[in-house]
């Protein structure tokens, strides 16, 4: 590669230059941001599963109605993000073959089954709150195309959030029943969550090129305490109390100190062998297969209609 060529690249991001899909670029950069932009559309695709089991089961109709808007924004989402991977030259059906081939991944907190309502909620709250958390520094990513979509997708999470925070209050507030419904969904999805930050920063293998590169902008570790730290207060305002007994407020650092996350369980999981990963995986395949007609009736229209334009 040319090195005055790798030297301008990197001063265009060390001055916060956006990097635009015809800009020369390190193959390395291409490589990693397809990497993750893919697995972002693919987390966004799949997270509509588990949610989605709860649409015909929502509790009332307002509530059936802001589940089927929150799941339908995840659908634009990962739209977008395919569109952003795709002006880095490669297509839709390349990266879903990748996805179902286990060659790319999705966020492992998709591989959990939603048991009760109150997953709704806690899904709603903490995974669309965590992601809130990952996808803001997202906004001010070097690639413009990916930024350019965190921006919208940003929005409509804050949506997302709210709504399952709406939904924890209304149990808490609830008969016994409903607290403990909502205090048994936390209990199963908090570390779970605190995993969608990714390995511990010693542990990333990817982190020390995409903090050079500006795609990340914080470290995962980082992140990850900064969610502990907005949402500790959050559950305490519901009343419920979080599975992890060392939790303790240190004074002086004002951080939240939180015991060890099972590396060994976020390793299977995001090795294939989570609670749902074969069933989102067959899902997303029967959905993909089931689609087909659609995508040749909608290119065979298009032919017609570029035939019928050139006369
Ligand atoms: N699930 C599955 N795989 C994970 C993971 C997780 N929770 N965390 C990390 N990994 C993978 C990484 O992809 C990487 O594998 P790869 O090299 O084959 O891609 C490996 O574990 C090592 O992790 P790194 O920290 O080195 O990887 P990254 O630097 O890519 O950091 C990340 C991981 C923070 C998730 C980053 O990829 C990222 O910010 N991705 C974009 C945001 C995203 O994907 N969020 C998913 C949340 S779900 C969502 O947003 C939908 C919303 O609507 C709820």
């Amino acid at each position: 590669e040319d090195a005055a060529l790798a030297a301008r690249f990197q001063a265009k991001v060390d001055a916060e230059e956006k990097i635009e899909p015809n800009d020369w670029m390190p193959e390395a950069y291409r490589k990693t941001l397809i990497r993750q932009i893919a697995q972002h559309a693919h987390s966004e695709i799949v997270g509509m599963l588990p949610e989605g089991n709860w649409i015909t089961r929502a509790p009332s109709l307002k509530r059936k109605a802001a589940l089927l808007a929150k799941v339908q924004d995840e659908g634009g989402h990962g739209l977008y993000l395919y569109a952003a991977a795709e002006t880095l030259g490669v297509s839709r059906e390349e990266l879903f073959e990748m996805l179902i081939s286990s060659r790319q991944k999705y966020s492992s907190i998709f591989n959990y089954p939603t048991l009760s309502w109150a997953d709704i909620g806690v899904i709603g709250w903490l995974v669309d709150g965590a992601a809130i958390m990952n996808q803001i520094p997202l906004c001010r990513c070097s690639y413009g195309p990916y930024a350019r979509a965190m921006i919208r997708v940003c929005k409509e999470e804050s949506f997302h959030q709210r709504q399952g925070f709406e939904i924890m209050l209304t149990l808490s507030r609830g008969t016994p029943e409903q607290k403990a419904m909502a205090q048994d969904a936390l209990n199963r999805w908090w570390w779970p969550v605190l995993m969608m930050f990714g390995p511990s920063d010693k542990e990333s293998a990817n982190t020390d090129a995409t903090m050079r590169w500006k795609i990340k902008r914080f470290t995962n570790d980082e992140l990850r305490q900064k969610f502990v730290d907005a949402t500790i207060p959050q559950a305490q305002h519901l009343g419920l109390t979080l599975p992890d007994p060392d939790l303790k407020f240190n004074e002086e650092t004002q951080h939240w100190e939180f015991g060890e996350i099972d590396w060994a369980e976020f390793k299977r999981v995001v090795a294939g062998d989570g609670p749902c990963n074969k069933q989102r995986i067959k899902q997303r395949k029967t959905a993909y297969e089931g689609g087909a007609w659609v995508r040749e009736a909608a290119t065979a229209y298009a032919e017609k209609r570029a035939a019928r334009a050139r006369g």
